[in-house]
């Protein structure tokens, strides 16, 4: 698997120290305001194992975020074959979950930004989408930043009570073109 380098980030592989800031981050009511619930230890492990062993098969997922200057894990953000019961699939998607103590510093967008040139250039997709529960205006914005196009076709999560407070999502894409076209801008 090939680290995928920014700026100021890597995009890499998961390693065995990742796993307790990323329970942390995942028990930390804050980052996962927009989640169904809060993560026990054991279920954080389960999903970076997850994610380890996809990178590991595919050569590319949700990657580890690594901040190049301290040398410090962040969170996650890459792609991910959209679960098979979600209206819209089959479909990739790009994902994010940061560590509070790292919002506000464009570091989510940076790694999107990659991680969609990853998903057009190295595996040649023509098409990424990105979906969240309508009330997640943050995770929106980055994909407004990103140059991604709200559908308009606001699914309900097949996984929640459509009375669930997170129930009601919206559904963002980009195609390779659009993300050809951001860039020269
Ligand atoms: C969604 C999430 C990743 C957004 O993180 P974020 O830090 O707000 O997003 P960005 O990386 O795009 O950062 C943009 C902010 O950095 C600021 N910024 C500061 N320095 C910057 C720089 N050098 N370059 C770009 N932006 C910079 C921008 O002005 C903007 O600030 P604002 O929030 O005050 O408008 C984060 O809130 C998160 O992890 N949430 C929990 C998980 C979640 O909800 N995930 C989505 C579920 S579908």
């Amino acid at each position: 698997m090939n680290t995928i380098e920014t700026e100021r980030l890597y995009l890499r592989q998961w390693r065995a120290s990742d796993f307790a800031p990323f329970a942390e981050m995942n028990a930390n009511p804050e980052v996962m305001e927009y989640f169904p619930k809060l993560l026990t230890t054991s279920m954080s492990n389960a999903i970076a194992k997850k994610c380890q062993s996809l990178i590991n098969d595919n050569g590319w997922g949700f990657w580890a975020v690594n901040l190049k200057e301290t040398d410090t894990f962040i969170g996650m953000v890459g792609l991910n074959n959209a679960n098979a019961d979600m209206p819209f699939s089959p479909a990739v998607e790009i994902a994010w979950r940061l560590d509070n103590d790292y919002w506000g510093q464009g570091y989510a967008t940076e790694a999107a930004r990659a991680s969609l040139d990853f998903a057009f250039v190295e595996l040649e997709i023509e098409e990424v989408v990105a979906f969240t529960a309508v009330i997640n205006k943050r995770s929106q914005l980055v994909m407004e930043r990103l140059g991604m196009t709200n559908t308009q076709k606001g699914f309900f999560h097949p996984m929640l009570d459509p009375n669930h407070r997170l129930a009601e999502h919206v559904l963002y894409k980009i195609t390779r073109q659009q993300r050809q076209d951001t860039v020269l801008t």
